[in-house]
């Protein structure tokens, strides 16, 4: 990283801050003096500005509608590469040889089952309770069964709660959703690949025998891949300030799950399908384009838009394309949904106000309608999300306690509350 400087004046002084580079996108102003050598802090809420760490994973050009793991596109390695693959490839750095590959799959494969006593965990939920609040609760549960994978200053530990985490996911994402369905669990096939294993869990029921569709594994594949990483968004964000404080693993990705539940992040998928079904038919799209144009009425389209994507979010071109090979394959000619979908986003990408502020589809958009026509319920999307990026936050939760000037996370403030006073008891108080 080679480095110049940058000048800037606060309060009349001079003060040289160092720039530093990265091998690809925008330079940044080292500002960690700042504080020290005027007593300001900086002001960025939601961090529009702010580079909060160094990383050698996942880049994107927003302006380009780039996105690359580990230098690789995004969309060579959703055509060509699986996601075990991938998730061998954000870890490690570098695509796995074919017997690096072999032994990985192998190692993940050896840890799909869970712990017994999980089953407990999930019989004391309500039967109706959301996917979500389980896997927060479940992957947080992990650490309480794992306790030989919990010490953060041993790489052996970390590597055996990584592989885990990877493997456990897709099983714990499985039960919860059979549980919900009063169907019993499905134990993990290790002889199936990952993905096929997590359908299998999923849609499997003891009383028959249950084939897997390649077609459909392939694609849920592809759209793992789609979401194992994404630079520094908000969950992951989360988990690296958890993980700043030393906070064993399945804790800190039990965090990025709670913050990738939310409707602007991991649960835009789940609002965006609901979204579509209660537009229903596409007569009805203007009124909703008015509705989210209207700056008096807090509706958004959703699965439209991204803080970094001031282009076409390049997985959302690879999600639609996923979309009609799982529509194909399942014989569905005329999904209204997809319609509706289709109709709204020609629309959406020729009006004024999407145009002026670039608001293009992300990935959300179309990932619903492909979920929904494979059978899982629109409760389950953010789980599937949550499951394909563990490995993204887990290989930056690596890099993170492996990077030596690593420290605690402490952001400052603007403080704009009152000035200090004196307590006033109960009787004196008017
Ligand atoms: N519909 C209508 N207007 C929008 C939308 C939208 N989906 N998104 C942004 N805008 C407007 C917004 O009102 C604002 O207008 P103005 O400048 O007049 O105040 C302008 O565009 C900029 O929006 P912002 O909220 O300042 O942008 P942000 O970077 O803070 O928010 C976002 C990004 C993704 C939260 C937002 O675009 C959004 O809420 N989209 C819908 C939710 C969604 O699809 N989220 C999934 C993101 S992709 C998956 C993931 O990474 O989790």
């Amino acid at each position: 990283m080679s480095s110049s400087t940058s000048t800037i004046s606060v309060d009349g002084k001079s003060v040289e801050l160092p720039v530093k580079e990265g091998t690809i996108g925008p330079s940044v102003v080292d500002i960690s003096k700042l504080y020290g050598q005027t007593g300001m802090f900086t002001y960025d809420p939601g961090f529009t500005s702010t580079a909060a760490t160094e990383s050698k994973i996942t880049y994107i050009d927003g302006d380009k509608g780039i996105l690359l793991y580990r230098g690789y596109p995004i969309d060579q390695l959703a055509e060509h590469g699986d996601f075990l693959e991938t998730c061998y490839l954000l870890l490690y750095g570098e695509l796995p040889t074919a017997a690096q590959k072999a032994d990985f799959d192998y190692r993940v494969t050896r840890h799909t089952m869970v712990h017994d006593q999980m089953n407990r965990f999930f019989t004391g939920f309500r039967r109706d309770a959301h996917p979500m609040a389980i896997m927060v609760a479940c992957v947080g549960a992990l650490s309480a069964f794992y306790h030989d994978s919990t010490d953060i200053s041993d790489p052996h530990q970390r590597m055996i709660a990584s592989m885990r985490m990877i493997a456990k996911m897709p099983t714990l994402a499985a039960m919860a959703y059979k549980y919900s369905i009063g169907q019993p669990f499905v134990y993990p096939q290790n002889d199936l690949d990952y993905t096929s294993n997590f359908l299998k869990m999923c849609f499997a029921v003891p009383a028959e025998e249950y084939k897997v569709n390649p077609v459909l594994s392939r694609a849920l594949d592809r759209i793992f891949i789609l979401h194992a990483d994404h630079e520094q968004n908000a969950s992951t964000s989360t988990v690296r300030l958890a993980g700043s404080s030393g906070a064993n693993p399945f804790a800190c990705i039990a965090a990025g799950i709670a913050c990738l539940w939310g409707p602007a992040h991991g649960g835009a998928n789940e609002a965006a399908l609901k979204m579509l079904e209660e537009i229903g038919t596409p007569d009805r799209i203007p009124e909703y384009i008015a509705k989210a144009k209207d700056k008096n009425d807090p509706f958004r389209l959703m699965g439209f838009g991204h803080r970094v994507y001031k282009n076409y979010d390049p997985r959302a071109r690879i999600m639609q394309k996923t979309t009609h090979e799982v529509l194909n394959e399942l014989g569905i000619k005329d999904d209204p949904l997809l319609d509706v979908a289709v109709e709204l986003e020609q629309i959406a990408l020729k009006d004024e106000y999407f145009v002026e502020k670039k608001l293009y589809p992300n990935i959300d958009f179309y990932s619903g309608i492909t979920l929904k026509a494979m059978g899982f319920p629109t409760s389950m999307f953010t789980v599937l999300f949550a499951l394909a990026r563990t490995v993204g936050w887990i290989a930056q939760w690596s890099e993170m306690i492996e990077d030596p000037s690593q420290r605690i996370g402490r952001p400052r403030q603007l403080y704009t509350g009152s000035p200090e006073r004196d307590y006033v008891t109960v009787a004196q108080r008017g």
